[in-house]
């Protein structure tokens, strides 16, 4: 789907969002964080908020930083707070996001799979994609098996993501990530991705091969995926026309 722009972006991804959470009494949303779903979540917190239906909703998010506390300006924990669990009002019960700063981190790795079998796995699933095609933090090469694991991040990433933080030497240069096995789990996955730096990515999802130089392209292995891109991104798709 090519939208115009960013707030149609966000827009119809969090009215695909909404649409789900009404049509059941129960769901388990698998959710990330980053640039791109800010307006998202602005948008599904317009919908939500004042309605009821919160206490039906459970959150697992993909991934957080190892080494931050919940409280760090920069923990993923804190962006989750900020957008989406204090302007609805969710509790600890209903979100769930990996301990960056577990005594024992593969541990908590193994519990937070666990921890989203446990409850049924997830229904609909959030995603954005790194320039270099990861999903969550699985990096190009990771295998399309694995389950929730800790990552060491590439240069890269490091770099894409040190415009958050006041210097790039404070970004955690590690991770706890959802594996890809994981995510395809997921019942419906919606994926969204805004600007020229994403279009490679998106092409090679769209156009590519399966191959795990570049994670995105496991996607292709699921029955249900929505991509929402706008038109930058979208700028190495071959579109059809319609006719
Ligand atoms: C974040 C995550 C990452 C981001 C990706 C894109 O939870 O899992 O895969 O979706 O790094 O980040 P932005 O949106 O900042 O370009």
């Amino acid at each position: 789907m090519v939208v115009e722009n960013y707030k149609e972006l966000s827009q119809k991804s969090a009215q695909m969002f909404y649409q789900s959470i009404i049509n059941k009494r129960a769901i388990n949303l698998g959710l990330a964080t980053g640039g791109t779903p800010v307006g998202f979540y602005q948008e599904l917190v317009k919908f939500l908020k004042g309605h009821d239906m919160t206490e039906c909703i459970r959150t697992f998010n993909l991934d957080e930083y190892i080494g931050l506390s919940k409280g760090n300006p920069n923990s993923f924990y804190t962006f989750m707070n900020d957008h989406f669990y204090k302007p609805l009002n969710l509790s600890d019960d209903q979100t769930f996001i990996p301990n960056g700063k577990a005594d024992d981190l593969e541990d908590e790795s193994s519990q937070y799979e666990t921890l989203i079998q446990s409850y049924g796995g997830i229904d609909l699933q959030l995603l954005g994609v790194g320039e270099n095609g990861h999903i969550g933090f699985n990096e190009p090469g990771s295998h399309f098996e694995q389950r929730t694991h800790v990552v060491n991040l590439k240069p890269s990433t490091v770099q894409a993501n040190a415009r958050f933080f006041n210097s790039i030497k404070d970004v955690p240069k590690k991770a706890i990530t959802m594996g890809i096995g994981t995510i395809l789990d997921a019942k419906e996955i919606i994926v969204i991705a805004n600007g020229e730096h994403k279009a490679e990515a998106i092409y090679q999802l769209v156009h590519g091969e399966k191959s795990r130089n570049w994670p995105i392209t496991a996607l292709k292995g699921h029955s249900n995926v929505t991509v929402i891109l706008d038109e930058a991104a979208a700028n190495k798709v071959k579109l059809r026309q319609a006719t």
